[in-house]
């Protein structure tokens, strides 16, 4: 009986065991990839908005002084040089910030373009295909997917750069003649020029590696598996002691001494009637029946006796 209940209680557990861990690693898989992407997101958000406020807040402020075609060319006035260098300080800060635990670790962000002021803003070969989607007549607001980068797993993210209406990118990124001599001879190789207002120039690129992310789903596909093999086991346990104590025990003493009864070996045992209510109950049934039983036979002996002639 006890095997038989380990058996039924082993169908039933182990495929429920591994029917939870499979769901629960594909739920909580999906779930740290948006996580990633809403991180990802951010990350463009505070980028795009760095490009925006250089070029509507910092850079009217410095042609309003008379500044510009100046022979000292500054790069911090520059959109996408701000917007690159606030993010890279602040992935160096939280990298730098234990406490942080590494939130942006691995995380790369790239302004890819097809041909660059900056030579490592070079669109890579994947890269250009995202911007060639986002050239296309009905193009999608952003695109992620992942891939392996450099031998790592990423997913990633990119959106669109747009060139905005009434921005001041043409005073660079016009005609190559009319850019400022200052700036051309700090990037002799750039190749950035000839963009007009609304044209996709290129896409922001935010890459993000996988390897935490799993780690992450592992631990709590683990987690989730231990507890649930202990609450089995206690399970497993208490039914087995609670089978053999109130049910196995009680049910084979009174099979054996119902058998000898029946068989007529010895004097008869009375079973035990102080056991648990059903077993209890059923000992002193049989207990009855084999009173009655007794009794029977022995008024059938007594009269067989009398009617017997002398
Ligand atoms: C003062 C000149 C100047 C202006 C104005 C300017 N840019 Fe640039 N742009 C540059 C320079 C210089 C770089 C290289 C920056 C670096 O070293 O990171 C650059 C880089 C970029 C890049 C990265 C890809 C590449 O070519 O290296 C993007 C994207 C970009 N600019 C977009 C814009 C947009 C959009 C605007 C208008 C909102 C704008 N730029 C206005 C000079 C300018």
């Amino acid at each position: 009986m006890q095997r038989r209940l380990n058996l039924l209680l082993l169908s039933v557990l182990l495929p429920g065991l591994v029917l939870a861990s499979l769901l629960t690693y594909r739920v909580e898989r999906r779930q740290v990839r948006e996580d990633l992407f809403s991180e990802g997101g951010f990350l463009l958000d505070m980028l795009h908005a760095t490009r925006v406020y250089t070029d509507t807040e910092v850079r009217p402020l410095l042609k309003g002084d008379g500044y510009e075609g100046e022979a000292v060319f500054h790069a911090p006035e520059v959109p996408s040089y701000a917007s690159r260098r606030v993010l890279e300080l602040m992935l160096q800060q939280t990298k730098n910030n234990e406490d942080e635990d590494g939130r942006w670790t691995g995380y790369s962000v790239h302004e890819a373009v097809l041909s660059p002021m900056r030579a490592e803003n070079l669109a890579t070969h994947w890269e250009a295909e995202i911007i060639y989607e986002f050239q296309s007549p009905s193009p999608p607001p952003e695109i992620r997917g992942s891939r392996v980068v450099a031998k790592h797993d990423v997913v990633y993210l990119a959106r669109p750069i747009v060139v905005p209406d009434g921005g001041s990118c043409v005073d660079c990124h016009g005609a190559r003649d009319a850019a400022p001599p200052a700036m051309l001879a700090s990037y002799p190789g750039a190749s950035a020029f000839d963009w007009e207002a609304g044209a996709v120039v290129g896409a922001d690129v935010v890459i993000i590696p996988l390897s935490q992310a799993r780690d992450d789903v592992r631990h709590s596909v683990a987690l989730l598996v231990i507890s649930l093999v202990s609450i089995f086991a206690l399970l497993f346990l208490v039914l087995n002691a609670v089978v053999v104590r109130q049910l196995a025990r009680p049910l084979r003493t009174t099979l054996l001494t119902t058998e000898r009864l029946s068989l007529g070996q010895g004097p008869p045992e009375l079973l035990d009637e102080s056991d648990t209510a059903e077993f209890g109950r059923l000992n002193a049934a049989i207990n009855r029946l084999v009173r009655s039983l007794n009794r029977s036979i022995e008024l059938a002996g007594r009269t067989v006796g009398q009617d017997e002639p002398d």
